[in-house]
C-alpha cells in the first residue's frame, strides 16, 4: 500500500533520514522502533508531507505522493496522529472533532458517520464530549487524537507513540482499539512505538531505525523480545 524508497529528509540543512526504504503491505500493521532521536517522528512526518523529502520517493498504491501537500495526502487516504496528540486545549472534545468533520474529504455526513464509529470504539470519549480538551487525561487525549484522525476515513493511519505517558490500565484500551481497526476494519497502520511488547503484539512487521537508517526489519512472528532488545541496543 505505502512504499518509501530511498527517502532523505530533515530540517533546514540538517539531514536526519539517509535513504530510508520501507513498505507497508495492504491491511498490515508495521511498527517502527528505535531509540530517542533516531528519526522515527521525522519519518512519519515525511510520509505525511509535514516535511518534504529532499530525495527518494513515496508512493501510495503505486501513486507518487512525494510532492503532495499534507491535505492532499489526507484526501488520498492518509491520516496522522502526532506524538504528543496535539489538540485545541481550550476547545471542547466535541469542538475538536467538529473542526475535522467540517473539512472531511468525503463530506460532512460521511465525517459524522465516521465519528460515530470512532466513538463506538472509545465509549468513554462519548461521555466527555462537553469536556475541555485541555482537561483530559493522557489516555483520553490519545483517544481523542485517534478519533479525530478516523473522521477522515483513512486507509492508512500513522500513529506516533500512542502509549507515551499513559497509565497501563488505559494502554490496554488503546491496544484493543488499534487491534480492532487493523484486524476487523483492515486499516493499514504505521505505529511508532517505544513500548516494545505493545508494538510486537500488534504488528505483523517491524522496522528498526538507527541514526536515520533502517538497520533491521522483518516479520514479528516468532521474533523473541530478546532479539529485538538486542537490535534496539545497536
Ligand atoms: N523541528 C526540528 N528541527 C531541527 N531538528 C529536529 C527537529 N525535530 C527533530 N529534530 C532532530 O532530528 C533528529 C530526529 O528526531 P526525531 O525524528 O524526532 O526522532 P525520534 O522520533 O526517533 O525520537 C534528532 O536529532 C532531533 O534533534
Ligand atoms: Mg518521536
Amino acid at each position: 500500500m505505502l512504499r518509501v524508497e530511498g527517502v532523505e529528509s530533515g530540517y533546514g540543512r540538517t539531514t536526519v533520514l539517509f535513504g530510508v526504504s520501507m513498505e507497508v503491505p495492504d491491511d498490515a500493521l508495521v511498527c517502527v522502533m528505535g531509540r530517542n532521536g533516531v528519526g522515527k517522528t521525522t519519518l512519519i512526518k515525511t510520509m505525511m508531507g509535514v516535511i518534504k523529502a529532499s530525495r527518494g520517493r513515496i508512493t501510495l498504491d503505486g501513486r507518487d505522493i512525494t510532492d503532495m501537500r499534507s491535505y492532499q495526502r489526507v484526501r488520498a487516504g492518509l491520516a496522522y496522529v502526532p506524538q504528543g496528540r496535539a489538540s485545541f486545549p481550550s476547545l471542547s472534545v466535541r469542538e475538536n472533532l467538529q473542526v475535522v468533520i467540517e473539512t472531511s474529504p468525503h463530506g460532512v455526513a460521511a465525517g459524522q458517520a465516521a465519528l460515530d464509529e470512532a466513538l463506538d470504539l472509545f465509549p468513554k470519549l462519548r461521555k466527555l464530549l462537553g469536556r475541555q480538551a485541555g482537561f483530559l487525561s493522557g489516555g483520553e487525549a490519545q483517544q481523542l487524537a485517534i478519533a479525530r484522525a478516523l473522521v477522515t476515513r483513512p486507509r492508512l493511519l500513522l500513529l506516533d507513540e500512542p502509549t507515551e505517558g499513559i497509565q497501563p490500565s488505559v494502554i490496554i484500551e488503546i491496544e484493543n482499539a488499534i487491534a480492532h481497526l487493523n484486524a476487523t476494519n483492515g486499516l493499514a497502520i504505521v505505529l511508532v512505538e517505544q513500548y516494545m511488547e505493545f508494538a510486537l503484539r500488534l504488528a505483523q512487521r517491524y522496522v528498526v531505525l538507527d541514526a536515520g537508517r533502517v538497520v533491521a526489519e522483518g516479520a514479528t512472528e516468532g521474533l523473541a523480545n530478546e532479539s529485538v532488545r538486542k537490535l534496539l541496543a545497536v
